[in-house]
C-alpha cells in the first residue's frame, strides 16, 4: 500500500493488463518463438535446391523472405510495444506485486533484457541483409547461422519469462528458504515450458500457413512444398503440444482447478465450462485436420482454409492465458501476496489496526463519524478496485444486486455478512483485510454510489494524490494514547 493506486473504472484494470499481455502473447509465441525456427528452416532447405533447381530456389526464397518481412515488422512493432505495455500496466494496476517479483527476479530480468536487445539485434541484421546475403554461398551460411541464433535467443527469453509466471502461480519451497534458484525451478516451470513450446511452435506453422496462402498464391511450384513443410511442422509439433499440456494440467494445484469453472466462461457462464473445453478441443482438432490436409494434398487446399488454424490457435492460447491468470486468483504470487496487492503476512496487521492505518495515500487513516463514504471509497480501492470497478465492467455494484431477491436493491445487511465470508464462497476472491468499522464504511460507500450512477471512482491518476501528513501524526498520536504500537 505504498503506492497511490491506478484505476479505471469503466474498462477495469484486470483487463487492461489482460487485452495487453494476451497481444503480447499470441505476437510472441506465434510469431517470435514459433514462426522464426520455421522461417530458417524454410530458408535453408530453399537454399539446398540452389545447385539442383535454381529457378525453384529463387522463387522459394523470395517467398520466404516476404513471409519473414511480416514477422519482422509485427515482432518489431506490435511485439516489442505490448511487451513495454506489460511493464506500464502492470506497474499501475499492481506495483507492488510487480516490485516483490523484481526483488526476487532482478538477475533473470537483467539476463532476459540482455536477450533480448541481442535478439533485436540478430532480427535486424536477419532479415535487412537477407537479399545482400543472396550474393554469395558464404554470405547466405552466415545469414541461416544468424537466423539460428535469433531463433534460440527468442525462446530463450521466453524460457526465462515462463519462470516468472510459473512462479506466480507457484511459489514450491520458495515460501521456506527464499532463494532466487528456488523461485525459478518452481514446481510448475518445466510443466508450463514444455507446453509452451509445442505450442508456439504449432502457431509458428499456423501463422506460415496464413502467411502461404498470400505470398505464394501465384507461384504454384514453390506453394506445394511450402504448404506442405509448414503443415508437416504443424502436425509433428500437436501431439508434443497435447502431451504438454496434460503435463502441465498434472502440476495444477487443486484449489486452482477448483477455479477453472469460473475462470473458463464467467460467473454467469460457469455451466458452459465444459462445452468451452470441449470448443477449445474441436478447435485444436480442426487446425490438425487443416494440417492433415495440407500435408498430404497441399495443391487442394484452398486460401481460405489456411487462415483457420492461426485463428483457431490464437482462440485456444488468448484462453489459455486468461485461464492462467485467473486460476492464480486469490493471489497475484502464490501464497505470498493477494491480488490486491496486499500481503498474506500483512493481514493480521491490517485486521487488528484497519486497513487504512497502513495506507500511505489515503486522505483517510481511519473511519469516522463524517467520513464514512469517503473512507469506505478508499477502503474500496485498497481491497477491490484490483478486480472491480465501481460503475463499469464487474461492477461491484452489479455483483451486490445480482445477489438480492429483485436483482437491484442493495441490502446493508446482506452485504456485511457477505464481505467477511466471501473468499469461502468464491476462492478466487482474497479475504477482506480490514476491520468492521471499515466493513461498514465500505458497505456504506458501495451503497451511496449505487443512488449516485454518476459518480465513478478516479484512480490516482484522475483524482490525484492524498497524502495525510497531519492525519497519519494524528491517528499515530491516537493510537499511542490508546496503548497499542503505532
Ligand atoms: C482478485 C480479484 C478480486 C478481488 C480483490 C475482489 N473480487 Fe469480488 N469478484 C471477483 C471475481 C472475478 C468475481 C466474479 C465475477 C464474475 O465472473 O461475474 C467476483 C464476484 C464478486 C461478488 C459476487 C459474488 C456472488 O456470489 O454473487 C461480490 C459481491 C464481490 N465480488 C464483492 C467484492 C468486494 C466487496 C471486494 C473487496 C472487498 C472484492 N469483491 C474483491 C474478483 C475479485
Amino acid at each position: 500500500m505504498d503506492f497511490p493506486l491506478f484505476h479505471l473504472d469503466f474498462f477495469g484494470n484486470r483487463l487492461l493488463i489482460a487485452t495487453i499481455a494476451i497481444v503480447h502473447v499470441l505476437v510472441n509465441h506465434a510469431l517470435a518463438v514459433g514462426f522464426l525456427p520455421l522461417v530458417v528452416l524454410l530458408e535453408y532447405l530453399g537454399f539446398r535446391k540452389r545447385r539442383t533447381e535454381p529457378a525453384l530456389a529463387a522463387a522459394w526464397d523470395d517467398v520466404v523472405r516476404r513471409m519473414m518481412r511480416v514477422g519482422f515488422i509485427v515482432t518489431t512493432t506490435v511485439g516489442a510495444m505490448t511487451g513495454v505495455g506489460i511493464w506500464l500496466s502492470a506497474s499501475l494496476v499492481n506495483p507492488a506485486s510487480l516490485g516483490s517479483l523484481i526483488r526476487v527476479f532482478y538477475g533473470a530480468w537483467f539476463t532476459e533484457w540482455i536477450i533480448f536487445i541481442l535478439e533485436v539485434v540478430f532480427i535486424m541484421i536477419y532479415f535487412l541483409t537477407w537479399r545482400t546475403a543472396g550474393e554469395s554461398e558464404t554470405a547466405k551460411v552466415r545469414h541461416i547461422r544468424f537466423g539460428t541464433a535469433l531463433a534460440v535467443f527468442s525462446w530463450l527469453t521466453m524460457a526465462i519469462i515462463v519462470g516468472i509466471l510459473a512462479f506466480m502461480m507457484d511459489t514450491g519451497s520458495w515460501t521456506a528458504d527464499k532463494t532466487f534458484i528456488s523461485g525459478f525451478v518452481n514446481p510448475l516451470y518445466l510443466p508450463q515450458l514444455l507446453f509452451r513450446t509445442p505450442l508456439a511452435m504449432m502457431m509458428g506453422g499456423a501463422f506460415a500457413l496464413l502467411l502461404l496462402a498470400f505470398f505464394a498464391r501465384r507461384t504454384p511450384a514453390v506453394r506445394r512444398p511450402l504448404v506442405s513443410f509448414a503443415a508437416l511442422w504443424l502436425l509433428v509439433w500437436t501431439p508434443m503440444g497435447a502431451v504438454g499440456a496434460a503435463y502441465y494440467y498434472s502440476f495444477i494445484p487443486d484449489a486452482m482447478v477448483g477455479n477453472l469453472p469460473t475462470a473458463v466462461g464467467t460467473m454467469a457462464f460457469m455451466d458452459w465450462h465444459s462445452s468451452l473445453l470441449t470448443v477449445m478441443l474441436v478447435a485444436v482438432l480442426l487446425s490438425v485436420i487443416i494440417a492433415l490436409w495440407g500435408y498430404l494434398a497441399p495443391r487442394r487446399l484452398p486460401g481460405v482454409v489456411m487462415v483457420l488454424p492461426i485463428i483457431v490457435l490464437m482462440v485456444f492460447l488468448g484462453s489459455f492465458e486468461r485461464i492462467r491468470e485467473f486460476i492464480r486468483k486469490p493471489y497475484v504470487v502464490g501464497d505470498y501476496m493477494y491480488a490486491n496487492g496486499l500481503r498474506v503476512a500483512d493481514y493480521p496487521l491490517y485486521r487488528r489496526d484497519g486497513l487504512l492505518a497502513h495506507a500511505t495515500y489515503v486522505d483517510t487513516p481511519a473511519v469516522t463519524a463524517d467520513n464514512t463514504v469517503a473512507a469506505g471509497r478508499n477502503v474500496f480501492m485498497l481491497a477491490c478496485s484490483r478486480c472491480h470497478t465501481v460503475q463499469g465492467i464487474n461492477s461491484v455494484i452489479t455483483k451486490f444486486r445480482d445477489q438480492s431477491s429483485d436483482g437491484r436493491t442493495l441490502d446493508p445487511v446482506a452485504m456485511k455478512s457477505y464481505i467477511p465470508k466471501m473468499h469461502n464462497v468464491w476462492f478466487y476472491m482474497p479475504p477482506f483485510p480490514g476491520t468492521e468499522a471499515e466493513l461498514d464504511a465500505l458497505v456504506e460507500f458501495i451503497i451511496h454510489a449505487d443512488r449516485h450512477p454518476g459518480e465513478s471512482l478516479p484512480g490516482a491518476q484522475d483524482g490525484g494524490v492524498a497524502v495525510a501528513h497531519e492525519e497519519v501524526a494524528r491517528a499515530d498520536e491516537n493510537r499511542r494514547g490508546e496503548g497499542g504500537t503505532p
